[in-house]
């Protein structure tokens, strides 16, 4: 694919066909995630690879287990350089993560991020791994289904209709972009609050949902 047909069309994708993303792009997919910059090129990332149901299931997210193949991304905490006041480490993965989701659109295969994960506490006794590392996310990967991004999966994930409407949609240059200063304009991120009712909602959501 052209990189800006691969950069354009890129979705997320959460529902995926029955079959094991071959281990050769796999592979292109990882080296994809290597080839992302980061924080003073230490390269930093641990990719754990899932295949196992058993073990997806650690992660504790029904969702996860829609998708035949899954990496796990982490990333070293303890490496004290002079960005770290910005988590230059969550920075590094989330480049290397973004790499390998263009990389598996371009392969033909499709992927989401995912960040509702059990704590840091409970990864790394899951998955063995240690107290230096951070699990940044979780990456799903595998073929896609054809309807991916269903008004109910869009539902779901945004809470009603409406707020799946309004978060769909892409910011333009004029809402996203400014110069030299922070400033707003009408219809940008920096005017829409959360209403209460949402809030509670999404709290439940994410507290007490146990899948579709
Ligand atoms: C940091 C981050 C965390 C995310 N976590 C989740 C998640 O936990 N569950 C999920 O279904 N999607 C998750 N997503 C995917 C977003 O919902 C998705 O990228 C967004 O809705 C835009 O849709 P698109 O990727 O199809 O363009 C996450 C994305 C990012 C960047």
């Amino acid at each position: 694919m052209e990189f800006e047909e691969v950069l354009f069309s890129r979705r997320s994708v959460r529902r995926f066909q029955d079959r094991q993303v071959p281990e050769e792009l796999l592979e292109k997919i990882l080296t994809a995630g290597l080839y992302a910059p980061s924080a003073c090129n230490f390269q930093a990332w641990k990719f754990i690879v899932l295949t196992d149901r058993a073990q997806m299931e650690k992660l504790r997210f029904d969702l996860v287990l829609r998708a035949p193949c899954g990496v796990l991304v982490t990333y070293r905490n303890d490496l004290y350089v002079t960005g770290r006041k910005h988590r230059d480490y969550v920075q590094s993965a989330a480049a290397a993560i973004e790499n390998m989701l263009l990389e598996a659109k371009n392969l033909g295969l499709g992927g989401c991020w995912i960040c509702n994960l059990p704590r840091q506490g409970a990864l790394r006794r899951a998955f063995g791994i240690p107290r230096n590392f951070d699990v940044i996310a979780y990456v799903m990967l595998g073929y896609p289904q054809e309807e991916a991004n269903t008004d109910k999966q869009m539902r779901y994930h945004y809470g009603s209709a409406r707020d799946a409407e309004l978060r769909t949609r892409r910011y333009g240059l004029a809402q996203a972009v400014s110069r030299e200063r922070f400033t707003q304009v009408p219809g940008d991120c920096a005017q829409e609050k959360r209403p209460w009712a949402e809030k509670v909602r999404f709290f439940v959501k994410e507290h007490f949902y146990k899948g579709e």
